[in-house]
């Protein structure tokens, strides 16, 4: 049974998986590393271009090490989850400092490095250096809980723990790099959360959860929570010229480390708040409609109010955490997509 899944699987691959994503060409740990950390939540026709550019300005460790971490979430920019960017970099000044320049061949060394688990670290070395690794990311775990019908929400340590063993069981010794980027490419292609394709599934045949007509219900949804509503408001401060201005946000929390349009207490009064906090004075401000940006821990309400201010000569400058900046320059900073929506927006 072993070898069959795993020989299915691969026959399945040489015919219709990626073999040219940019990532598989010239395959060294660095830059199959940044690959799969742009892949951990992100698709893959969505990673292509950021990668590409990326690889670009950072070609290798030493030069991600020496960048400036604005610098590197400029790049990110768009992708989302920006701690996986803050992670990468950090990773790299911990391999130029520790590692010699040198990213780690071995699982320990890797998982010991910031964003990178156990199926991170496995991922890398199979595709990179083609090891015997087992991996188990969240496409994975979708295909196995069906092909086993795995009863359980995979979020659950036990339901993890027997899908790293099923996964451990049928991984081939063989052609390892071959076999993760198939199963990962069926998981996202194939083996998919709402459509599954399982008539051109290379093991439909003795999938469980299909034998008995119900893939829908593997692998089982997280438990629901309600998720809790915060409300916040983000102010467009638009001086005479047009520029808006833009506060760097702490490293910590949402959009750390980003620039973003100043988020202000939505009960005080905002002419208020525009005086006490940089001294500026409005003529005029205007809400706009609420829209709401979702987490994965909450949701948040976000108000935006668009803010004329005086032109003053006092008026603070581009310093430290603030900045005045043209929608169309373009050096524009890296800000999280809901920001960028709001800029977008200012001149409709
Ligand atoms: N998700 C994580 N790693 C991936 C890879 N190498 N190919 C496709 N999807 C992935």
């Amino acid at each position: 049974m072993k070898t069959n899944f795993a020989s299915r699987v691969l026959r399945w691959f040489d015919q219709h998986g990626r073999h040219d994503l940019p990532w598989q060409k010239k395959r060294t740990l660095y830059r199959v590393w940044v690959s799969e950390i742009m892949l951990q939540q992100t698709q893959v026709k969505t990673v292509i271009p950021y990668y590409k550019k990326f690889m670009q300005r950072f070609p290798d460790v030493k030069r991600l090490a020496g960048a400036s971490q604005d610098e590197v979430l400029q790049y990110w920019a768009g992708l989302g989850y920006y701690s996986r960017g803050r992670n990468l970099h950090k990773a790299a000044q911990l391999i130029a400092e520790q590692h010699g320049g040198r990213v780690p061949r071995t699982s320990e060394a890797l998982i010991a490095l910031p964003g990178i688990g156990r199926s991170t670290a496995a991922a890398i070395l199979s595709q990179a250096l083609d090891q015997r690794q087992v991996i188990l990311d969240g496409n994975v775990k979708r295909v196995l809980s069906r092909y086993r019908m795995v009863e359980g929400w995979p979020g659950n340590k036990a339901v993890e723990q027997q899908l790293w063993h099923i996964a451990e069981e049928l991984t081939p010794s063989g052609r390892n790099a071959d076999y993760t980027q198939a199963i990962m490419d069926m998981g996202a292609t194939l083996c998919t959360r709402s459509k599954p394709a399982c008539d051109d599934c290379p093991v439909s045949k003795d999938c469980m959860a299909l034998a008995a007509d119900d893939v829908g219900s593997y692998p089982a949804k997280k438990p629901k929570k309600v998720l809790p509503v915060k409300q916040t408001r983000l102010l467009i401060l638009i001086d005479q010229q047009g520029a808006i201005l833009l506060e760097k946000r702490p490293p910590t929390g949402i959009w750390g480390g980003l620039w973003s349009l100043p988020e202000v207490d939505p009960q005080q009064d905002i002419a208020t708040t525009c005086q006490q906090r940089w001294g500026l004075e409005l003529t005029h401000h205007e809400e706009s409609p609420v829209f709401r940006h979702s987490f994965s821990h909450y949701h948040l309400d976000i108000r935006p109010s668009r803010c004329q201010i005086v032109d003053q000569k006092n008026a603070i400058r581009s310093e430290g955490e603030l900045m005045w900046c043209k929608p169309q320059q373009t050096d524009f900073p890296a800000v999280a997509a809901p920001v960028a929506k709001l800029l977008a927006a200012v001149h409709d």
